[in-house]
């Protein structure tokens, strides 16, 4: 078992990815503290992690609240010892996309960056003020490709995920000399996922195309001629968050499949 008696914090675990992680990450033996901003989601997937055998326990968190994340962690660090892992997979929707940047008003482009960046600082920060009294730990970031590439039609999101990475190598270059890693993943879109089928069936209607043939184009640009899987995702997620990782901080691992070129 990869993160055997680690003690993990999941934000937005009621959401595709955090499920799929909190799942992935008590397989390999992690004790979870999974948090959202509602709880039903979250106690959800709690319960199917404790009904697979695993430890995890669920909680009402918004991560853009300093004081309820503070909290939390102090009862984790209260119940548990220690924090060893923190991944956040918060996600909020982005109702105007598709509008061209030159039409978009200001707030609805500072609106991601705003809500990611202060979402990542502070679950990061909170997290390494515990980490660091242990010299231990990992910090996890999740982004998505327009940190990297042109995209167009996405609004403030890309240059949200671009500030996240920033902020994953930023933290990595103050921490890691003191034991704390901090890593990022970078996954395509996943068609299996809730937010993908919406926003992807929004680009597919507007390009004429079928959500199939949506799906199609988009493969066709990977190497692999398909698209990633949440599984695939959270055995990465494992990986990264597990001391066999050790050798890795201050990046972000590219999940596109080839469609992105490090
Ligand atoms: N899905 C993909 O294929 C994909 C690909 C690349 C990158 N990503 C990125 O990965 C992240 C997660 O994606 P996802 O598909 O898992 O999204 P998701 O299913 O919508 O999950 C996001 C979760 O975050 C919760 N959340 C939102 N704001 C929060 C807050 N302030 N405090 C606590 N929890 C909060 C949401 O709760 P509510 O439901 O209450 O809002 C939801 O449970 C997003 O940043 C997304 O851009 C996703």
């Amino acid at each position: 078992m990869l993160l055997k008696d680690k003690v993990g914090v999941i934000y937005g675990a009621g959401g595709a990815i955090g499920g799929a992680v909190a799942r992935a990450f008590a397989r390999e033996g992690a004790r979870l503290f999974l948090t959202g901003r509602d709880l039903a989601p979250v106690e959800a997937v709690a319960k199917d992690v404790v009904a697979a055998g695993g430890s995890a326990e669920a909680a009402e968190v918004d991560a853009l609240d300093e004081q309820a994340v503070d909290q939390h962690l102090r009862s984790v660090t209260d119940e548990a010892g220690s924090v060893d892992i923190s991944f956040n997979a918060v996600g909020i929707p982005n109702p105007r996309a598709r509008v061209p940047l030159v039409e978009l008003d200001v707030e609805q482009f500072s609106l991601p960056i705003t809500t990611y960046t202060r979402a990542y600082f502070l679950t990061a920060r909170l997290a390494a003020r515990r980490m660091l009294a242990n010299r231990s730990g990992v910090i996890m970031t999740v982004t998505a490709t327009p940190s990297r590439t042109g995209t167009p039609l996405v609004g403030g999101g890309g240059p949200a995920m671009a500030a996240v990475e920033a902020l994953t190598r930023n933290l990595s270059a103050e921490l890691a000399p003191q034991g704390v890693r901090v890593v990022g993943l970078r996954p395509q879109g996943m068609p299996e996922t809730a937010r993908i089928k919406e926003s992807f069936g929004r680009y597919a209607r507007a390009s004429g195309l079928t959500w199939e043939q949506f799906q199609e184009q988009l493969a066709s640009r990977t190497h692999t001629g398909r698209l990633s899987t949440l599984a695939e995702l959270a055995n990465v997620a494992v990986f990264m968050a597990s001391d066999r990782a050790s050798g890795m901080t201050g990046t972000v691992v590219n999940l596109s499949m080839g469609s992105l070129d490090d």
